[in-house]
């Protein structure tokens, strides 16, 4: 007896299996060498849906997981720090936005608002050049304030 609908099915599932295989086996590019706290975090928490520059990755594109572009100025400057914040803890679900996870329980504050400062650099063409240009990016440590 033939039973297309199975056999359907098992393509599917075998797919699916293939293209998580892959996903997991493909590691990610380190960041550069003298990436600051919010590279570091990007490469290694946002890096597989957001892609390195922040278009979305071949990982997303895979999973029909549409990320967006964080890069458009126009987009980032339309949210706040708060906004921001509030998206990377909690995940897009409570803004509408159910795609994107939340980071509560793997990022400290410090760690997201390094990240926030690292995404907002995207957006300003400061691109991981990993050279520590000075204002190049927004998450380095804050200059320490001379006494006087
Ligand atoms: C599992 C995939 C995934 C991961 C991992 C991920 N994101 Fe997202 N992110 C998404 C998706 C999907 C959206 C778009 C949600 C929508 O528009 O519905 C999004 C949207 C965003 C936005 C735009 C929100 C807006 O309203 O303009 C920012 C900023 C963002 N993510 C930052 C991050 C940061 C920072 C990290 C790492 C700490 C991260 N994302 C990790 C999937 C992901």
């Amino acid at each position: 007896m033939r039973r297309p609908g199975l056999m359907l099915f098992g393509s599917i599932v075998a797919i699916g299996l293939v293209a998580v295989l892959v996903a997991i086996a493909v590691e990610n590019p380190p960041p550069p060498p003298r990436a600051g706290l919010g590279e570091r975090v990007y490469y290694r928490y946002c890096v597989d849906c957001h892609g390195q520059d922040g278009r979305g990755s071949w990982r997303a594109l895979l999973f029909v997981i549409r990320p967006g572009d964080l890069t458009d100025a126009a987009r980032m400057r339309a949210d706040s720090d708060d906004y921001l914040r509030l998206l990377i803890k909690h995940g897009g679900a409570p803004l509408g936005k159910p795609g994107m996870p939340g980071f509560e329980l793997t990022l400290d504050d410090r760690q997201i608002d390094a990240v926030i400062g690292y995404v907002r650099s995207m957006s300003r063409g400061a691109l991981p050049a990993g050279d520590g240009a000075v204002g190049a990016r927004g998450d380095r440590e804050p200059r320490a304030v001379p006494a006087r």
